[in-house]
């Protein structure tokens, strides 16, 4: 149930149930205002979140609204006044007898094997409302079961009622109509256009809310029956909206991640990653035990005793030259331990960020939205970063509601359209590098094109930003192959239009607003020689220089994640000691001189900030595999260990203790946050502080091609890749470029092509995208089969060029 619907009735409706003057609110379902009311309607087609349709009649009623009582589809309805229902007449009982015989004619006696069984509403519904007995004894309806429609999703049309909560999800929630019914009459079938799979990033919310067996989830698909499940309320952490989720474990594993409604964020719905990622934890190769180098470089594994002594001596080395990367993996307990314990030592080279989000003062420099406020009807939302759906795909489907049904009013200033681009009302598709230009370009009066971008765009965007309602821009970090000082730029030239701005952050990474409210940023230690901290490329460059001895990574992989992979190479084979505290085997674990094994998400309580400040519960469901520890546990180790007692010996400590210390969280209740699905949001107003970066972006030199890297959903991640389920949806490394420049070429989508940059030449699978403006070369970033971190360096922005493949 929503807070909505909690919510106390204020100029009422009044209405009869069952004989009861009661009050309804102003324009509400009557399946609500019962659900409200304590009387419950049968249903299965309706859901709150989408548009009633009256599909299944399972919610008949009689109502009487003056002209006599009729039965009528409660989920049709809204309350009007003097309404009378009965949902307990004779007409409403037999009507809904009615409709469970007939939906059972076909139905197979399946509920033995079926996932459903035991939390089934056809079930639920059958004994409480149906008949009790059929009287129909011919062949049923036979269909081949199941069939994949997806990677993820199987079909089994025989228990399919139609009820079209899927096709219904997907046409008007997701925006992916790839499911539909096909064929007439008692052949009425859910099924996919040919050739075309329901390749949707969100399709795991169909198998949720469909109301029988007839979706499945092939990650759960026969791992636990309901009443083996148990179940917390949680988190998702594998990006920055902070999706509410239940999490269900059967023998210590975890099975299952279903949706939970939160008002504020996501309104039930996951991205197909949130739900399933947890299939990771599983992953073989977790790491489990203290790790350290023996005399031949060899990993041997420790007592945590004394790989905590071997750590704690590599971290009481001169503090200037110890860096500490990463932290966004982490609770928000752990990070304000961490930042505690860096504080302690002197470390002021510490950044959560890994070279691939945005200076924390463009979010701490600007008035903060929420995700309601960029979604209040009327409103305009600037999108100036990386397209949502493929980087925080829950706040996409908040943000396509909201241009598609409330009105708000989108512009792209963007390298390319985005998902959202068929709403938008102004697309200033900015070259790589002239975003700030082109911000700074907008104006009633603009007549002349700008960085690629249309005069009559940008005068578009001018109108919409003064219009009225809240302007809000979505910030984050639309290409790793141009430095981030241009984000900022771009946001201060749209101050400059739209004055009263607040800024949605877009950095993608998990907790990484935790970290940044905690103090894992670069400078924000107190201690050392009062030199500023470094961020983590400044301190991997410092590495390479032979500046810094000591790298500690918390639940960081660089040399995956850092865009700029020649530096990581140097700064990893300069450096003479690394500390991997992690989950999972990496590319930097593997090259650490001592890994500590943490747990993973699922298996320790904590506290989880989202990208608007808010906190929601990250919750414990199974226990760690062999030696793994919780972060905060490592952290308060390590600090007595180094002579630094932070005085806490549980969570409950460690949460008093923030409490106490960090203002933003004073009087925060957190044993509350598992109860208020919306959480508080913490960090309060910020006044406007920006000024723009100097930054000079050269022209596009003689490669002729500007370079766009970008992420998608499915990437060789370690989580996806620890994913049985999803391993293999990671994108394949392909370069796209406009269909022009292929016209140019002289090749065809999926002909090899040589991509020249300055370090050398690759040969790559190419591919067109009308998505693209002409000029840009677009590389996917951790795709299969190319790492595109190869071709960033330092410079503000990289040129290429593409060659026709010699062979
Ligand atoms: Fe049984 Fe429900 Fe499955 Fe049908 S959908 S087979 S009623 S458990
Ligand atoms: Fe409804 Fe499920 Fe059939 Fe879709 S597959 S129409 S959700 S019963
Ligand atoms: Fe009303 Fe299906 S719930 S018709």
């Amino acid at each position: 149930m929503t807070a909505t619907e909690n919510a106390p009735a204020t100029t009422g409706v009044p209405f009869t149930l069952n004989g009861v003057e009661l009050e309804a609110k102003q324009g509400e379902n009557l399946l609500d205002a019962c659900d409200r009311l304590g009387v419950h309607i049968p249903r299965f087609c309706y859901h709150p979140r989408m548009t009633p349709v009256g599909m299944c009649r399972m919610c008949l009623v009689e109502i009487d609204t003056g002209r006599g009582p009729a039965l009528q589809p409660g989920c049709m309805m809204t309350v009007s006044p003097n309404m009378v229902v009965n949902t307990e007449s004779e007409a409403t009982v037999k009507a809904q007898d009615g409709v469970l015989e007939l939906l059972l004619i076909n139905h197979p006696l399946d509920c033995p094997v079926c996932d459903k069984g035991g939390e089934c509403p056809l079930q639920d519904n059958a004994f409480a409302y149906g008949p009790g007995e059929s009287r129909f004894v011919e062949e049923k309806r036979h269909y081949e079961k199941p069939i994949p429609i997806s990677d993820l999703v199987f079909l089994d049309r025989e228990r399919c009622i139609l009820c079209d909560r899927c096709t219904r999800f997907a046409d008007e929630v997701a925006g992916d109509p790839l499911i539909h019914f096909v064929d007439r009459g008692a052949q009425t079938q859910v099924n996919t256009f040919p050739d075309h799979p329901f390749s949707s990033y969100f399709s795991g919310n169909t198998v949720q809310i469909c109301p029988v067996g007839a979706l499945t989830a092939k990650p759960y698909r026969f791992k636990a029956r309901p009443w083996d499940l148990t179940g917390v309320e949680s988190t998702a952490a594998v990006d920055a909206t902070g999706a509410r989720v239940a999490i269900q474990s059967s023998q210590n594993r975890l099975v299952r991640v279903l949706g939970v409604d939160s008002d504020a964020v996501n309104w039930g719905w996951l991205s197909d990653k949130e739900r399933f990622i947890h299939e990771a934890t599983d992953a073989e190769d977790r790491l489990t035990d203290p790790l350290t180098r023996d005399d031949a470089g060899e990993f041997v594994v420790r007592r945590w005793t004394d790989a905590t002594k071997i750590a704690a001596e590599a971290l009481q080395g001169p503090a200037e030259r110890i860096g500490v990367i990463g932290g966004a993996r982490l609770p928000l307990e752990a990070q304000f331990l961490w930042a505690r314990l860096t504080d302690e030592l002197g470390i002021t080279s510490r950044d959560a960020q890994l070279g691939d989000g945005l200076d924390p003062a463009i979010l701490s420099g600007a008035p903060r939205a929420t995700i309601d406020r960029a979604c209040t009807p009327g409103g305009t939302v600037v999108l100036l970063g990386a397209d949502p759906k493929e980087e925080l795909p829950s706040l996409f489907l908040r943000l396509r509601h909201a241009v598609a049904e409330d009105g708000v009013k989108l512009i792209e200033l963007t390298p390319r359209a985005s998902s959202l681009s068929s709403y938008a009302k102004a697309r200033l598709y900015a070259a790589p590098g002239a975003a700030a230009e082109v911000a700074a370009a907008i104006s009633t009066d603009a007549s002349a094109s700008v960085g690629g971008v249309d005069a009559q765009e940008l005068a578009k965007a001018a109108e919409l930003l003064g219009a009225d309602g809240p302007v809000t821009v979505l910030v984050g970090r639309a290409n790793l192959a141009e430095t981030a000082d241009l984000t900022a730029a771009a946001l201060v030239a749209l101050h400059d239009v739209a004055p009263d701005l607040a800024v949605l952050s877009g950095l993608r990474r998990g907790n990484i607003h935790g970290a940044i409210e905690m103090g894992l940023v670069p400078g924000s230690a107190e201690g050392g020689d009062g030199a500023a901290g470094k961020s983590t490329e400044a301190m991997l460059a410092a590495a390479a220089a032979g500046e810094i001895d000591t790298l500690v990574l918390l639940g960081a992989d660089p040399m995956a994640d850092v865009p700029n992979r020649e530096l990581v190479e140097s700064a990893f084979a300069a450096v003479a000691t690394v500390v991997s505290i992690d989950t999972f085997n990496t590319a930097s674990t593997a090259r650490a001189d001592i890994v500590l094994p943490a747990a993973a998400w699922g298996e320790v309580d904590g506290t989880f900030c989202n990208l608007e400040g808010r906190l929601s519960p990250l919750s414990a469901k199974v226990t760690s595999p062999g030696q793994a520890r919780a972060d905060w546990i490592i952290a308060a180790e390590l600090a007595l260990a180094t002579g630094h007692d932070l005085g806490v010996g549980s969570l409950g400590e460690v949460r008093s203790a923030m409490v106490e210390t960090v203002p933003s969280l004073a009087g925060v209740d957190f044993d509350g946050l598992v109860s208020d699905a919306d959480g508080p949001v913490i960090g309060g107003d910020r006044a406007w502080s920006l000024s723009a970066p100097s930054v000079s972006v050269p022209p596009v030199d003689g490669y002729g091609l500007r370079l766009l890297v970008d992420r998608t959903l499915w990437d060789e991640g370690t989580m996806v890749h620890h994913a049985p389920s999803l391993a293999h949806l990671a994108t394949t490394a392909t370069v796209s470029v406009a269909p022009a420049v292929l016209d140019r070429l002289g090749v065809q989508p999926g002909d090899q092509v040589t991509l020249n940059h300055e370090n050398g030449s690759v040969d790559l699978a190419v591919a067109a995208d009308g998505r693209l403006p002409d000029g840009v070369a677009r590389i996917p970033f951790r795709a299969a089969g190319f790492d595109a971190g190869t071709l960033i360096g330092e410079g503000p922005v990289v040129d290429v060029r593409l060659d026709r493949a010699s062979s």
